[in-house]
């Protein structure tokens, strides 16, 4: 390994080592985000395409079945539908979540509008599901759809969630399993499924992905009060969302009567007046939510290294844990 590549990021050590394969990913991305009809659309989809993303989650998928010795070329088309149904959920999700920023610039639905966002994001599901039948594996077909299903479940969980100081750290991650996590198995579970591999190796891979996309969305939700501007987003997204996401849901639950009457102001009428995210993150401190929800993360992570440390030992597979262990420290 070179200077440079120890340096390297865990995530982008895993693009150099899957280069070839991300570039075809990418370059199937490119084609099948283009339409010859609607001008909008590729419009839309190379302003979040080109502003680039981490493409974690297909390299995932590369890397589960590389990992798992498939040497076919299906493991593209599916990592591709995986970060498909990703932009797609992320168009959707800035307009549900009325954000401005995203991968440092401004949202789809700020530069065009709501309508773009949503109708776009619809034509990059579809085209996801194209995608997916391509290497005609019913059960990859099978995981993918399922995915796709959960993550709007998770997503309409959290709508109906959000500005409820009753929701539980169980609902919390019922969601954060369905909007995150959900994506985050099946991509690494395919990786699996199309390498041909025995189910207790594809019910790791399941694990892995499950615990990682957890630790992953946690971290995430830190990020969205402590992050600054190195997440590429808004800082007090989830605050102005009204969301109940875990440093909330952890304060919350030791506030004393004067903090419970302001979380209820501002989360539950949506009465927000200037210096109220400094309030609430000076609440989020004294009660150590933040601590708290760090160590939630480093439990979720330490499950995901777990499921992994029953593969025999390679440079993809330490990869995979120094990803997840990068999860935790990550800053965007
Ligand atoms: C953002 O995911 C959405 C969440 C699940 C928090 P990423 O942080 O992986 O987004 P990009 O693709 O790198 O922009
Ligand atoms: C992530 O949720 C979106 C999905 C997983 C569908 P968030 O709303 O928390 O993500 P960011 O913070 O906007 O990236
Ligand atoms: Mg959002
Ligand atoms: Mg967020």
């Amino acid at each position: 390994m070179s200077l440079d590549e120890s340096r390297q990021k865990p995530h982008e050590r895993l693009a150099t080592v899957l280069a070839e394969d991300l570039d075809a990913v990418n370059a199937l991305i490119r084609e099948r985000m283009a339409s010859k009809h609607a001008p909008r659309i590729p419009e839309v989809t190379a302003h979040l395409v080109e502003a680039g993303g981490k493409r974690l989650r297909p390299m995932l998928t590369l890397a589960a079945a590389r990992l798992c010795g498939y040497d076919g070329a299906d493991h593209v088309k599916l990592a591709a539908t995986v970060e498909f149904i990703h932009t797609a959920t992320l168009l959707h999700d800035d307009v549900v979540d009325e954000s401005a920023k995203r991968r440092g610039r401004p949202t789809a639905n700020l530069l065009w509008d709501n309508k773009s966002s949503v109708l776009v994001g619809d034509y990059l599901f579809a085209r996801a599901f194209q995608l997916m039948t391509e290497p005609g594996n019913l059960r990859v077909l099978n995981i993918l759809s399922d995915a796709a299903a959960t993550i709007a479940e998770g997503e309409v969980l959290q709508l109906t969630a959000a500005q409820d100081l009753s929701t539980t750290e169980d609902i919390y991650l019922q969601v954060v399993r369905g909007k995150t996590a959900a994506l985050f198995s099946a991509a690494t579970e395919v990786g699996g499924v199309i390498a041909g591999r025995p189910d207790a190796e594809v019910q790791a891979l399941f694990d892995y992905g499950d615990a990682l996309g957890i630790a992953f969305q946690i971290v995430d939700d830190l990020l969205d009060y402590w992050g600054g501007d190195a997440t590429g987003k808004n800082v007090g997204d989830d605050f102005r969302e009204r969301k109940l996401t875990l440093p909330l849901i952890k304060a919350f639950a030791k506030a004393d009567e004067a903090e419970r009457a302001f979380w209820k102001r501002v989360i539950e009428k949506g009465d927000q007046r200037e210096g109220d995210l400094e309030t609430a993150m000076d609440l989020l401190n004294r009660h150590g939510a933040l601590e708290a929800t760090r160590i939630e993360a480093l439990a979720w992570s330490a499950k995901a290294k777990a499921a992994m440390e029953g593969f025999p030992p390679s440079e993809l597979r330490d990869l995979l844990i120094g990803v997840n262990d990068y999860v935790i420290e990550r800053v965007s």
